[in-house]
């Protein structure tokens, strides 16, 4: 019987620093599990995030790209996430012009006090995107170790 290697996706999670990133940290210290394929890169608010840094993390192999932030209303900054939904969703549409499943980008929105309900979302996002398998699209070769 040939052995199987499980698939472990590459994840990058955007966090903006007053709500989702919080919420990564109350999941950490409530002992919530989430896997270890999530890589946080932490940003003052999710309207930081250029829609090129998620082209970027595909170009460097990332197989799924999350941002989460302050649910609306609650942006640290008043209206940054509302900047951010609607860059993303512009990015998203582009994304499936390009190939790429919209399976494999997701906005989320966690306060500071949803420790559960981060772990469920990058729970939920690994199982969708290791269900997807490695994404090739827009990997530039040069960038494999
Ligand atoms: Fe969290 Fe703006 S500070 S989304």
């Amino acid at each position: 019987m040939p052995v199987t290697e499980e698939f472990s996706p590459k994840i990058v999670a955007f966090c903006c620093n007053w709500c989702s990133y919080a919420g990564a940290d109350l999941a950490g210290s409530s002992r919530l599990s989430y896997p270890a394929e999530v890589k946080i890169i932490r940003v003052p608010c999710s309207c930081r995030v250029n829609p090129m840094f998620l082209l970027r993390a595909f170009q460097k192999g990332a197989d799924g790209v999350i941002l989460c932030g302050c649910h609306p209303g609650d942006c640290h900054y008043s209206t940054g996430n509302y900047y951010a939904r609607r860059r993303m969703t512009l990015l998203f549409s582009m994304l499936s012009y390009l190939g790429i499943e919209k399976e494999r980008t997701r906005v989320e929105w966690v306060s500071a006090a949803e420790g559960a309900r981060f772990a469920g979302v990058m729970n939920d996002f690994v199982k969708t995107v290791r269900a997807l398998g490695p994404c090739r699209r827009l990997e530039d070769v040069r960038c494999r170790e």
